[in-house]
This record gives C-alpha cells, structure tokens and sequence, in this order.
C-alpha cells in the first residue's frame, strides 16, 4: 500500500481504481480482479453508456473469455461506477487508463483526457496514492501530471507518486495476455518514494505473474518502452508489406519468405503476416505521435525514419483497393462487392482505423456498391464510417449479418479481416450465389487459394503473383 495511505475501511486489503472502462481498462481489471481476491476494483468512466453496459449483460466490448469473466467477478471485488471522483478518493492505487488519441489535425497526442483526469486526481484525493499511467503516453507525461498535481493538491502532504506501467494486450486476445502475459512494465522514478511505489505495484503483480517476467525501469524507459514496442510491431508489418508489393511482380511468393525469415532466431517467427495494412487504435496513433516527439527533439532523420513506415501502411491500403479494380476489367461501377471483416483483426469488434474503412471508401469512390459483413463489429459504427454529409453514398452500402447473404449475387469478396470464421465457409454454395467471373482478394492470406481456383474463383492473394 501506498506509504501515509490510511487502510481501507472494508474488508479489502487495497483498493485499485482504474480511470476509463474502455479496451484497456476494463479487462485489465477484471483479469487483476480475478487474481486478487483482496484487492477491491472499482473501474470508473464518465460515459455511463459505457458503465452500463459493464453493469450488464452485454458488455461494451467483445473479447473472448471476458464476458464469463466479468460475471464471475463483478459484485464480488470487480465494480463499475460513473462517480469518478468517488473511485479516486477511495483509492490507494489510480489506475489512468483513459484514451489518448491523436490531434485531429496531426500535431502529437491529444492529451486533454490525461490532463482532465490528473486534474480530477489532485481534485478528489484527500491522501496519498500511487497514479499508474496505463494509457500509452509521449515519454514526458509523467512530468506533467507531476505539475498539475503539485499546484492542484489539496494538502501539501497528500503524496502522489506516479508510476508508468503501460499496457501491453493485444485485442481480440486481452484475456489470455492479461493472465499470461510476456512481461509486467513498471518504471518509476530513482528516489525513495519512486521505487517504494514501485515495489508496491510489482508486488500486486506478483500475485499472479512470475517475478521473471516483471521488469522494472525509470519512468521515462518505461513510458517510451511502450511507444517503441509499438512502432517496432508497426515496422515489422510494413517490412512485411513492402516485401509483398516485390513479392507481386518477382515472382517471389510472401508466404514463403515467412517461412524463411521465420526460421531465423534473431528474426523471429512471429508478426510477419503480409496483409492489407495494419490497423486499430495503437499502432497508427503510436507511430504519429512518435513522428511529433521526434519533430518536437529536432530528431529530423529518426523522425522521417518512422513517418516511412505509416507511407507504407498507406501505400499498402491504396494498392489492395487499385487492384481489386484493376483485376475487375478496371472498373468496379455499379458491381457487387462483398466485404468480409470490418474490424481491425478477428477476435475483437474494433473498427477503430481498420484498413477496411480506406479500402472500402475507395471503393465506393469507384462506384462499387458494398456489401459488409462482420462477425462482431457494430453495424452502428460502422456506417458511422461513412457519413452521408460527406458524401457517402447511402443507397451503396448495405450491412450484412450473414456471410452467406452478404456475398449473394457479387461480382468479388474481399477479406479484409481474418476472421477464422471466413475459412470455414462452404465457398462451393458461396460461388453458387455469385455473378460470374467471381473474384476472391484475400487480403489476409486466410484461404486455400488453390481449393478456391479449382472451385472457379479467380483468386487474387498479397504477396503472391
Ligand atoms: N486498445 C488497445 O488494444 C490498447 C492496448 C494497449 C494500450 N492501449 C492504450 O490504452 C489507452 C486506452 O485505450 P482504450 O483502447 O482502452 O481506449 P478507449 O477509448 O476504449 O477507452 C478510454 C475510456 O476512457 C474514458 N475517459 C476519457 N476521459 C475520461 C475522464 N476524464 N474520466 C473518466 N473516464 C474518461 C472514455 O470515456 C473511454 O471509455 C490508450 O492510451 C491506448 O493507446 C490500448
């Protein structure tokens, strides 16, 4: 417990207050909730829509094993409040999970929720607690919220320690990371305070994860260790990407040269999927605000180094859709297209900067008329992709709730998420249903291309001629 903290009144050793009950916070604390039983959590969010849906049984976000696991534990030490400034009193460890995007217009991370909350902590704290940025954040942060604390206190002996313990789950397998996970990061700051506020996070870990895989930094390693796991995963795909572009007019075939840079240890095997793009609400982001911190250090060439990498991304988005409409005679007007996958990747039903929403806005731009189908992402936010003022054409777009419906009467599917779903499919009554020539683009490498082709497809893969 936080040193000068009083003890908790109830029955709990602890309390834990995570700060927004979005893809992070909520799992996060129902994961930690149901490997410390003495350890009470409250998760806290202004959008009562979403603290709601926590509070119900429909929760605000897919992840597989997280609904059994909320209900298992909510009610018991696992709850979901609106009052923000009630979580955070009571709390000995905060906890920040809020998001932050980037600015509309490019410029850095848009830190105003980070900001808000720090304000609402030295607003709502009447004792000491540690303040966990979980959130991703520029290295730095920390030093503001330091700030914002010291002029906003309400006593100066109210001690607020901050610590960095970023997150590191991966949607669509939040759980299993969350239980399981690869590493724990906790940086903190070279003073007494700092590394007691430390030992008293990583004992909380301790609970559940081997002392092995918890690694222990200062704060400005820690918060910048997150950025560049995630610029490093963003090159990889990119690399991969940049070589499918090659891989298209050699004669090289992408597939096998994952086998080949996989087998190399200091490689790695895993990440190396060719596809069309990356996407969600981390790497992109990430990767910008990476671009601006290095702008913002005059750090000009490792700054453009990184920014190549988005090129990449961009590029590889532009060239799936071109080629869709190249192979389709160059011209996709007034043709069925059936989109398969909307979310960024399977197993979650995020759309947040999925490659799908430039693939298929392009495509509308061409005159296609879509056909969406995705297992899991929200058909309200997903038209919400495609607004009519902008000038989206309504009457194009139709939002699919079977695979089976969606590719009906098409000229072409295209995958775009890879959803073990869509290699399950009976694709002989599949092809039955469609136009003719009908056209795969698998923008995944998910299916059999050869069983697809000897059905009569035309199927057109990344990375392979
Ligand atoms: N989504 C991921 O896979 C993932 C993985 C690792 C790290 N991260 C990082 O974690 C952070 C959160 O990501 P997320 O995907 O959970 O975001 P999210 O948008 O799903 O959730 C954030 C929540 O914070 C709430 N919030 C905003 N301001 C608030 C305030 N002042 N008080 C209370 N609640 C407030 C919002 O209402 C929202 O529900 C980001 O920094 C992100 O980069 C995300």
């Amino acid at each position: 417990m936080a040193s000068g903290t009083p003890t908790p009144s109830s029955e709990f050793e602890m309390n834990i207050c995570f700060v927004g009950a979005g893809y992070v916070g909520g799992p996060t604390a129902a994961v930690m909730a149901k490997f410390c039983p003495t350890i009470k959590f409250t998760v806290v969010d202004l959008d009562r829509r979403r603290i709601d849906g926590w509070n119900s049984d429909i929760l605000p976000i897919y992840e597989p094993g997280l609904q059994e696991l909320v209900e298992a534990m909510r009610g018991k030490n696992l709850f979901f409040s609106t009052d923000v400034g009630k979580g955070i009193d009571a709390a000995d460890i905060v906890m920040v999970a809020v998001n932050t995007p980037n600015k509309p217009f490019g410029a850095g991370y848009d830190l105003a929720a980070y900001e808000s909350v720090s304000r609402s902590i030295a607003q709502h704290s009447n004792s000491s607690k540690i303040i966990v940025e979980k959130s991703t954040v520029p290295v730095r942060t920390a030093e503001r919220m330091r700030q914002i604390f010291d002029s906003n206190k309400k006593r100066p002996d109210i001690q607020l320690e901050i610590l960095s313990n970023p997150e590191f789950l991966a949607e669509g397998t939040a759980v299993k990371n969350l239980e399981n996970p690869d590493r724990v990061l906790v940086g903190g700051l070279e003073t007494k305070e700092g590394q007691e506020a430390v030992r008293v996070l990583v004992e909380v870990y301790r609970k559940w994860v081997p002392a092995n895989r918890i690694i222990t930094t200062n704060l400005w390693s820690s918060e910048l260790g997150k950025l560049a796991a995630n610029a490093m995963l963003a090159q990889r795909v990119s690399s991969m990407n940049s070589m499918s572009a090659l891989c298209e007019v050699s004669g090289a075939n992408v597939e096998e040269l994952k086998r080949i840079l996989g087998s190399d240890p200091r490689i790695g095997s895993q990440f190396l999927n060719a596809s069309v793009g990356f996407g969600g609400s981390c790497l992109e982001k990430d990767l910008c605000g990476l671009v601006y911190l290095c702008e913002s250090y005059h750090l000009d060439e490792v700054a453009d180094y990184w920014r190549s990498v988005l090129k990449i991304n961009d590029y590889q988005k532009a060239r799936f859709s071109r080629n869709v409409v190249s192979k389709m005679f160059d011209n996709v007007k007034g043709k069925n297209i059936a989109i398969y996958g909307f979310a960024f990747k399977k197993d979650t039903g995020d759309i947040r900067l999925s490659p799908a929403i430039d693939i298929c806005r392009q495509l509308l731009k061409e005159g296609a008329r879509l056909f969406i189908y995705d297992p899991k992402a929200s058909h309200v936010e997903m038209i919400a992709e495609f607004p009519a003022a902008q000038g989206f054409p309504q009457e194009r777009i139709s939002l699919e709730r079977n695979a089976y419906t969606c590719a009906t009467e098409t000229h072409a599917i295209c995958i775009l998420t890879d959803w073990t779903e869509f290699k399950n499919l009976d694709y002989e009554r599949i092809y039955r249903s469609m136009q003719k020539p009908a056209f795969i683009f698998d923008g995944r490498n998910l299916l059999d291309a050869p069983q697809l082709k000897a059905i009569g497809f035309h199927v057109v893969s990344i990375g392979k001629q």
